[in-house]
């Protein structure tokens, strides 16, 4: 394989741009020539394709966002966009395809590996949701978390000064992986997310239990695909039932995404960069790079779009005893 591609797709995550600087330097290490797509799938099908040096992906690091940018692209979702990607990739002579991004990425990768087999790709696992199967983390959820929680303590000062009762939204369209970790190291009171029930009366009974025992402030992290409604929501319905508590709500949002990456997801990135390059050139394909118990390991993409990461409840039984 002489000529590779890379690309970022979905949302942006901290450390995808450690993660092409890695996939760029291998591949040159191993004298391959590198290809940065922009836009992901729509720079793919519009040709926007750019050449990476080594010295252009220098200085990145450190930076949040991507510098490949990122789209999430219908085009691609029909055979008409696929093929004219497809022709870009044949006129820019790319042989294999690094693909950054989360479950619509690798599905998108999927549809268009069974259409022209000939072009491998292989995935990195990049969104702050960690909700992918395949990998214990994903790129950009540590520095998500870290930011997540420095934001819980501020909210915490103030929380304690005025007796209040906060509900904090986190990101996580569909997964609470944000909320129980952040939950857990910002020592709050409750955490709401989709994996597992939630009755209100049980909430309102934990906080009344806690005023009793004099707490000064409760904090109630609300994942932001909590099936109860967002936090603006639920904090309606347990106004109802609450008078001992003035209630506030804090939506943290894109904050999180946003940002320098952590220290692990610069470690991850380059870890999982390199582990693409030298996947695609031993022949691997339709498989996301990922880590588990310390190590690379590669899983089919089918079975990472499929499944879903389980969600530990052990750590939310944990949180409620430790938040008594
Ligand atoms: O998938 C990453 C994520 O940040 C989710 O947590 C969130 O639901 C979604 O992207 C937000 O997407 P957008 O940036 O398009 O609003």
């Amino acid at each position: 394989m002489k000529k590779i591609a890379v690309f970022t797709s979905g949302g942006d995550a901290p450390g995808m741009n450690a993660c092409i600087r890695a996939v760029v330097r291998t591949a040159l290490y191993y004298d391959m020539e590198v290809m940065g797509i922009m836009r992901g799938y729509e720079g793919m099908i519009e040709g926007d394709f750019i050449e990476l040096s080594a010295p252009s992906v220098g200085n990145i690091i450190q930076r949040g966002g991507t510098i490949l940018q990122t789209a999430r692209s219908s085009k691609f979702r029909t055979p008409e966009g696929r093929a004219e990607a497809y022709q870009n990739l044949i006129k820019f002579g790319v042989e294999g395809v690094v693909a950054i991004g989360g479950d619509g990425t690798f599905s998108g990768a999927r549809e268009f590996m069974a259409e022209y087999p000939q072009i491998p790709f292989i995935g990195i696992p990049g969104t702050i949701d960690n909700d992918l199967y395949g990998t214990d983390y994903t790129l950009g959820f540590d520095t998500a978390i870290n930011i997540a929680v420095e934001a819980i303590d501020r909210i915490r000062d103030t929380a304690d000064s005025h007796n209040r009762l906060f509900f904090v939204e986190v990101m996580g369209r569909d997964a609470g992986f944000i909320a129980l970790n952040a939950g857990i190291a910002g020592g709050a009171e409750a955490i709401l997310m989709p994996e597992t029930p939630t009755h209100l009366d049980e909430l309102v009974k934990s906080l009344e239990d806690g005023k009793r025992r004099k707490k000064k402030s409760s904090i109630v992290i609300v994942s932001e695909g909590e099936e109860e409604g967002g936090a603006f929501k639920i904090a309606e319905k347990v106004k109802k039932q609450i008078d001992f508590f003035d209630i506030r709500v804090v939506v943290l949002g894109h904050i999180q995404r946003g940002g320098a990456p952590s220290c692990k997801d610069r470690v991850l990135a380059a870890r999982m960069g390199m582990a693409a390059v030298e996947g695609l050139r031993s022949g691997a394909k339709k498989v996301m790079v990922g880590v588990r118990h310390h190590d690379i390991v590669f899983t089919p993409m089918e079975k990472a779009i499929k499944h879903h990461q389980d969600i530990n409840v052990e750590m939310l039984k944990m949180m409620n005893i430790l938040a008594r």
